[in-house]
């Protein structure tokens, strides 16, 4: 087993034969490595090597410019095995060792705040490792946005698609051997922001009531911003809205009810006065407002250009309404409901059947 580029190139390394631990293969590694640099930059970076054994992988990136990598592993025998590996290499400086089961060292990295770019793990097969290793990356908050975790498997033990912020990039076959590449979003979740660095974003309207065009809107929002609050205004600019069917409240309890599942990125809200005004006081930057036909265009328009004379801090954006929800529009649901016409479609469940009793009992 010998180091394949960079400073310590062609240095051989002790593979710890006889221990219980799987050195990744040098055909393994060199792909890995071949990925890896044609995505990312090892250089500088700071790294995390889990399950290092007689540590290959974290020794291979130190031979290739990391600024440091952490090695964890349990093993007293493997852990002295790899220390001697470093001090053939002259890395011992840029190196830390953690002789601790993984999932306390990742609690313990997760308490003491240290981030890494990227993560090696080549855990045993066979104990249901892969999941609970990506699982606990995630939940003790390690790595950076944008960092990438590279992890060796059975291909009886593929892992899953994504784990929170980790989502599967590439994924190869070599023989049994497989090797996942996962990268954690760039943005960093929610719960880990401050107040200053999440971007709130409301997005306004008579919502009378909330339509399936609405909804599609509001979930693919939630990709974009940090958090979007569905504000019902209680005082509608267009004249044709006056003698709404539901009361702000109602409003507000439908599209709460439809937004369930969103775990509180989007949430409902009704305002009274100015748009730019209630955004000011809940610290949104954005107003976000669907747009179908052309015919929408001019009104949005005027809008967005009087929110930005009152407010030029607070930006519009614009997103075409989906290609199913073109011809929604809540006005038109509310006319042909109360014609006896079918609107099941354009609509959440439980706003169907409340749409139905108001139509109903208005007939
Ligand atoms: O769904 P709608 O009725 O087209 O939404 C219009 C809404 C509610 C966004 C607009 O009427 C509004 O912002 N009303 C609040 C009062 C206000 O700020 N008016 C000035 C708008 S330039």
């Amino acid at each position: 087993m010998r180091v394949i580029a960079g400073t310590a190139k062609g240095r051989r390394l002790d593979a710890g034969h006889g221990m219980a631990v799987r050195p990744t293969a040098d055909k393994v590694k060199g792909a890995l490595f071949s990925i890896l640099g044609s995505r990312f930059d090892i250089e500088t970076t700071q790294l995390l090597d889990l399950f290092a054994g007689s540590g290959a992988l974290g020794i291979e990136a130190l031979s290739r410019g990391a600024a440091s990598v952490i090695f964890v592993e349990q093993s007293a025998t493997a852990a002295r095995v790899l220390r001697e590996n470093l001090q053939r290499c002259r890395f011992v400086e840029r190196a830390r060792i953690l002789q601790l089961p993984v999932e306390r060292a990742l609690a313990q990295l997760g308490r003491t705040g240290t981030r890494v770019d990227g993560v090696f793990a080549d855990p045993p097969y066979g104990h249901g490792l892969v999941d609970r290793t990506l699982a606990d990356l995630v939940t003790q908050g390690v790595t950076k946005p944008g960092a990438w975790v590279a992890i060796e498997h059975h291909v009886d033990e593929s892992p899953q698609a994504a784990y929170g912020n980790l989502h599967l990039t590439q994924a190869r076959r070599y023989g049994k051997t497989g090797l996942a590449l996962f990268v954690a979003d760039e943005a960093m979740p929610v719960a880990q922001k401050d107040e200053t660095q999440i971007v709130r974003a409301v997005y306004p309207g008579s919502f009378d009531p909330i339509t399936n065009g609405h909804l599609d809107i509001v979930r693919r929002a939630v990709s974009v911003f940090d958090q979007v609050i569905v504000a019902v205004a209680a005082t509608s600019s267009d004249p044709h809205k006056d003698g709404s069917l539901f009361t702000a409240d109602e409003r507000v309890e439908m599209i709460r009810d439809a937004l369930a599942d969103t775990d509180g990125r989007a949430t409902a809200d009704k305002f009274t006065g100015l748009l730019v005004d209630y955004c000011d006081r809940i610290g949104a930057r954005v107003i976000i407002r669907g747009l179908r036909a052309v015919s929408d265009f001019e009104y949005e328009f005027q809008m967005a250009m009087m929110n930005r004379h009152m407010k030029p801090h607070i930006e519009t954006f614009f997103m075409a309404a989906g290609s199913k929800h073109f011809y929604t529009a809540s006005r038109l649901v509310k006319q042909v409901a109360s014609l006896g016409g079918d609107v099941r479609e354009l609509l959440p469940p439980a706003v169907y059947q409340r749409l139905l009793a108001k139509v109903g009992a208005r007939r």
